[in-house]
């Protein structure tokens, strides 16, 4: 058995949230100017709500915060209601005092995405590189739009979302038709590049890729599995995306 993730196991997704919420939280304290990788989906937004909380109640200050999303559909409009601009704005950075210059997401409308691609990762290393990334994980053991058979080193990218991510994120839009069949995402190396990892699953649907990902042999056909060859990347799971697990803590 593998055994390089740090796992933590907790009662369910509040609880997940705000363990990740005190872990980010922290990091900002110990430095202001801190590079947040962000990711979207429902798994972070708890996270996002906790620290909405601590911003308000505890004057987390998010002011010298530079952030770097994961991916964004290609396509879309960063005011369609289904962008992950839209998601970011809407549910944490218009309720935190994050400079919007400070602000990064895939560009999904870019009229040259490969050259924007190319752009991201400057822009990226220009930061400093990342210094803490948030991570959901999709069934199939995706990270960000990392579907399985990515690269170990794949950079960010224009990449096609597979049949179980469309499935999967068809329940965000009015049909499955809709969701967009393209997406750009940070590459595995991109993420592998992060210093801090934090990746949270809550729920019965993710035990399976849970249990490949913190049990299993790091393979390409699991991307979240290769975080095993990170040093230092925490898996905040709650009991339900645990339960394939045979160890627990
Ligand atoms: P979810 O998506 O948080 O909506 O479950 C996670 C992911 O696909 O990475």
């Amino acid at each position: 058995m593998v055994e390089t993730l740090k796992l933590i196991v907790v009662e369910d997704y509040k609880e997940m949230s705000r363990k990740a919420a005190s872990i980010v939280a922290d990091e900002i304290r110990k430095n202001k100017k801190l590079v947040l990788g962000l990711a979207t989906g429902g798994t972070p937004l708890g996270l996002y709500g906790e620290l909405i909380r601590m911003h308000k109640e505890e004057k987390l200050d998010f002011s010298g915060v530079k952030t770097f999303n994961l991916d964004e559909y290609l396509g879309l409009d960063p005011d369609n209601e289904q962008s992950y601009h839209y998601f970011m704005f809407h549910n944490f950075f218009n309720y935190v005092n994050v400079d919007r210059r400070n602000v990064h997401i895939p560009d999904g409308k870019a009229k040259d995405p490969n050259a924007f691609c190319v752009e991201y990762e400057r822009m990226i290393k220009e930061a400093g590189g990342i210094d803490l990334q948030i991570l959901g994980i999709g069934s199939n053991g995706h990270i960000a739009f990392n579907e399985p058979g990515s690269k170990a080193d794949s950079r960010t990218r224009v990449v096609d979302l597979s049949e179980q991510t469309i499935r999967d994120n068809a329940r965000f839009f009015k049909d499955e038709k809709e969701v967009p069949r393209k997406a750009i995402s940070m590459g595995i190396g991109t993420i592998m590049e992060a210093k801090k990892i934090v990746l949270l699953a809550s729920g019965k649907n993710k035990a399976d890729a849970i249990a490949k990902t913190v049990e299993g042999m790091p393979t390409e056909e699991v991307p979240a599995s290769l975080l095993q060859r990170h040093r230092d990347v925490t898996v905040i799971v709650d009991k339900e995306a645990a339960s394939k697990l045979t160890r627990r803590q």
